[in-house]
């Protein structure tokens, strides 16, 4: 009589939960787990050890004795339910699923599920059924690779990890805006509650069709209207407007970063759009700078101030001049060849050289007069002089550089007698000199004195990519930089 009770409740139990884990599986983009209910699926990785040896055994006692004690299969049965219902929670805390995580997580439930299936055909008497024996083998199996992908989880993939800090991928030189500027915004601030796994408002942000589709309210993005754009009305909503985009507790995007979407929304929201696509004048150029040089805004503050029309006076077809960052003073300037050149062209810029941090004249024929301007750009950080008829004579001039970072001479007459001046610029962090005059020697004996000195020197065509790739690095940041103070 006792028994048949207890047999009841845990009937009862074992439906209850097995109802409960498949709403959990079918609504889990909608769920949003109070803390302590959150706080259970701590003891996922506790408990799931019992089920794992419980399940185990019992197959082998029903293989071995043609029969399985009820006690040990209704135990087994709710360990491995409450298991996964468990590791249900705990993935619901976790930002972003990886496939690892998707495949332990539906393995795993699907065990839980077989288990249950498994009880309730036991109990209708079929524990000796083919279909009851095919089921015990699915279950070990299921077992086993529920078991590797959940160490996998713990033990190789980010799961549980620190969430990352520089999750923001280094922008390269000439970013597209979309992928390495975008989506990584995206990825960082919006995709914890957007993904494929978890479509908060019926929406995912995986993939650039996605996002502009939009969830339940429809487009997010309208290319034709842009500032009509969901997307955008919930980022300029207040704070603490319930619809405002991420949500109040959650890291805000900065008005960088929200400008930098608008724009690009404004500019038709591809996934083609590069930097170098893009006119000096568009904010989107200011706002990737800014993105990029996000120490401008210490370092280059005590610049001068440039005086708007001695720019337009100096802005050429042969130059062009561009600010690092809307916030500051700092300039970029790049010269291009022309049949008039003259070295006016250059020593022009006098009333703005302490403002100049990038200066490329690759390819340009300077010599002395121009070198003596490039010293009283006392801020310059990157300098191209590369394919220049430039010597060790010309270049003497630019020992007072202290911010000098990168230094371009290669295909000049540049040779080991520059090695002693290279030797003091303090700040230098890269020296090209392929196709210089220097020697190996001469490379190595500076890199004895800067260790940490790179210098790219006379290099095989496929460490020569690896080292162009690298290049971009120098102006380039990590996240953290530009997150809200
Ligand atoms: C903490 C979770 C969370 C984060 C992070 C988050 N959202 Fe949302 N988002 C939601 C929820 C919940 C909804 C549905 C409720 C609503 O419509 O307000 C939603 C809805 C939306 C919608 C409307 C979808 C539709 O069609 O109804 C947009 C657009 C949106 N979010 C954009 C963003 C952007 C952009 C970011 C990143 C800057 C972001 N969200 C970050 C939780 C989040």
């Amino acid at each position: 009589m006792t028994f048949t009770l207890k047999k009841s409740w845990s009937d009862a139990l074992v439906l209850g939960l097995s109802v409960f884990l498949v709403f959990c599986l079918i609504f889990e983009p909608y769920i949003e787990l109070p803390e302590l209910v959150g706080w259970l699926g701590n003891w996922h990785p506790l408990i799931l050890h019992f089920p794992i040896v419980l399940l185990v055994v019992a197959v082998y006692v029903n293989l071995v004795h043609k029969k399985i004690s009820s006690l040990l299969l209704t135990i087994a049965t709710l360990t491995v339910l409450i298991t996964a219902i468990t590791g249900f929670f705990l993935s619901l805390g976790s930002s972003e699923k990886g496939d690892i995580l998707f495949w332990h997580q539906w393995l795993g439930a699907g065990l839980a599920l077989l288990t249950a299936l498994w009880y309730w055909l036991d109990n209708q008497k079929l524990g000796q059924h083919k279909v009851t024996k095919g089921l015990q083998l699915s279950i070990v199996l299921t077992t086993v690779l529920a078991g590797h992908f959940g160490g996998m989880v713990t033990h190789g993939e980010d799961f549980l990890a620190l969430p990352s800090s520089n999750s923001f991928e280094e922008i390269p030189e000439n970013p597209l805006i979309y992928k390495h500027i975008v989506a990584s915004i995206i990825d960082d601030k919006c995709a914890s509650c957007h993904n494929p796994n978890k479509q908060k408002g019926e929406y995912s942000m995986s993939s650039l069709k996605n996002l502009i589709k939009g969830g339940k309210t429809g487009k997010a993005i309208d290319k034709e209207h842009p500032k009509e754009s969901e997307l955008l009305k919930r980022l300029h909503l207040p704070n603490a407007d319930e619809e405002h985009m991420p949500p109040q507790e959650k890291k805000q995007l900065t008005s960088i970063e929200i400008q930098l979407i608008e724009e690009w929304v404004r500019l038709g929201a591809s996934d083609t759009l590069q930097l170098n696509q893009l006119k000096n004048d568009q904010p989107l150029v200011a706002l990737v700078n800014n993105l990029m040089r996000p120490d401008a805004k210490e370092k280059w503050t005590k610049l001068p101030k440039v005086d708007k029309t001695i720019l337009s006076g100096l802005n050429s077809d042969y130059l062009t001049i561009k600010k690092l960052a809307s916030t500051s003073e700092a300039l970029s300037i790049n010269l291009f060849t022309s049949p008039k050149y003259e070295a006016t062209l250059i020593t022009n810029l006098a009333p703005i050289a302490q403002n100049i941090i990038t200066l490329d004249l690759s390819g340009i024929p300077i010599g002395a007069k121009e070198m003596e301007f490039i010293a009283k750009c006392i801020n310059l950080e990157i300098l191209e002089i590369d394919k220049t008829p430039v010597t060790d004579r010309d270049i003497i001039p630019i020992k007072s550089l202290s911010k000098l970072r990168s230094l371009k001479v290669y295909d000049t007459k540049v040779s080991d007698e520059s090695i002693d001046l290279f030797k003091g610029l303090s700040s230098l962090e890269k020296l090209y000199v392929k196709g210089s005059a220097i020697s190996a020697e001469g490379i190595s004996s500076l890199q004895k004195e800067r260790p940490s000195l790179v210098v790219i020197g006379d290099i095989d065509a496929e460490i020569k990519t690896y080292f162009i790739e690298k290049d971009t690095v120098e102006i380039t940041t990590k996240k953290e930089a530009i997150s809200p103070k």
